[in-house]
């Protein structure tokens, strides 16, 4: 995506690619999530909000980006800014990603394809998760780049054959998500396998019935016995790149691209793993200083605001994958709730890539920005 300076007598401060669209007042993230919270059931708003513990991590996870401050340089051309990259090899316009979220059918019945259709339109690349209700042949007929998100099921021949199909479908990389060893989920009430409200919400959607019965509900659920081996077997049965995703030590990192990981996601699941976890933000320098080198790697978890993504960046993060954001955008307004939220941070992505003197993320450094004392 590329913009191009105001139009000579435009007032100064109004920056094209920073439209103040319908979401652009301050705190448009909780009015959104106010109006997806207001146009669906309790218990699945509830679920779309939840945070491990008493969620500190997951507010933790937003202060942390706001506690950084960027160090703007001056007399750089910023006549044209473009935030065009390529991850792991795929073109897309901006390193915005949408994070994979289960349970997006029970936002709106078609789910990710409409997810799916706004960031094609967007030139946006989105993660599909494991627990998606659409069929990956509907979500990749609407042209977006993506990659499948594993959840390994006990049985494996269910991953295997899941991901096979993916792959299939078009996915282009694999998102091995390692941090799920509970659910973040508080009560009966929000886990979504008691939702017997809300049709073709699981797993199953891209098995057969007979696959859904040989597997039974044990085979189906997820492995907790995984180990670094299992990266390989992934790219074997899928023939696509795997990145680690939930990783938030140095440790891991090493051990996720020593086992052959193309790349890794810095995260906490939104906050939705541990209480008392360290947050993205603060995590993210350590993985970077041991792998950055050797791969990529993205980052996501309470990412609200153009400036967070930049401070990311500047870090050195690849990508800046986004969560809820997306699905309040969802619930509230289908595929346009989406592209309204993608259009938002990607402005104010561009608005603060120019206003701190940059043409493209590439050239961010972490000298560019500072943690607030
Ligand atoms: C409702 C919901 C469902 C999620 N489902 C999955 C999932 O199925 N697989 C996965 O790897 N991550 C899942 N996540 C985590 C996201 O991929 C991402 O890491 C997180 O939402 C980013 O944090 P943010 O919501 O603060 O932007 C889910 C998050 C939410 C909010």
């Amino acid at each position: 995506m590329t913009t191009t300076p105001p139009a000579p007598g435009a007032t100064p401060d109004a920056i094209p690619g920073a439209t103040p669209g319908p979401l652009a007042a301050p705190g448009w993230v909780e009015e959104l999530a106010a109006r997806a919270d207001a146009a669906l059931p309790d218990y699945v708003s509830g679920y779309f909000h939840s945070a491990a513990g008493d969620g500190t991590c997951a507010r933790e996870g937003v202060a942390d980006w706001d506690a950084f401050r960027l160090r703007p340089r001056v007399l750089h051309d910023t006549s044209e800014v473009t935030t065009a990259t390529t991850l792991l090899g795929t073109a897309v316009s901006s390193p915005l990603v949408v994070a994979p979220m289960a349970q997006q059918v029970a936002a709106r019945p078609e789910g990710e394809v409409l997810t799916a259709r706004a960031a094609a339109a967007r030139g946006h690349l989105l993660g599909l998760s494991t627990n998606t209700g659409a069929r990956f042949a509907d979500v990749a007929a609407e042209g977006a780049p993506w990659w499948y998100q594993v959840y390994v099921c006990r049985d494996r021949s269910v991953t295997a054959r899941l991901v096979e199909r993916a792959a299939a479908a078009g996915a282009r990389a694999l998102l091995l998500t390692v941090d799920t060893t509970s659910l973040a989920v508080e009560g009966p009430r929000l886990d979504p396998s008691n939702w017997v409200e809300s049709p073709r919400k699981n797993r199953t959607a891209n098995l057969t019935p007979a696959e859904v019965e040989a597997a039974g509900p044990d085979g189906l659920a997820m492995a907790l016995d995984l180990t670094p081996d299992v990266i390989g077997w992934l790219a074997e049965e899928s023939g696509l790149p795997v990145l680690a995703k939930g990783v938030l030590t140095a440790r891991d990192a090493r051990r996720c691209v020593d086992a052959g990981a193309d790349g890794v996601v810095v995260s906490t699941h939104g906050g939705r793993r541990l209480g008392p976890s360290v947050t993205s933000a603060h995590a993210l320098p350590e993985v970077l200083a041991e792998v950055g080198a050797e791969v990529e790697v993205h980052v996501d978890s309470g990412v609200r605001a153009g400036h967070h993504a930049v401070a990311a960046l500047a870090l050195g993060a690849r990508a800046v994958h986004v969560g809820r954001p997306v699905m309040w955008g969802l619930a509230a307004d289908g595929a346009d709730g989406v592209g309204a939220v993608l259009d938002q941070l990607q402005a104010e992505l561009v608005t603060c890539l120019r206003q701190t003197g940059f043409a493209h993320q590439r050239d961010l450094t972490p000298a560019d920005v500072v943690r607030r004392a």
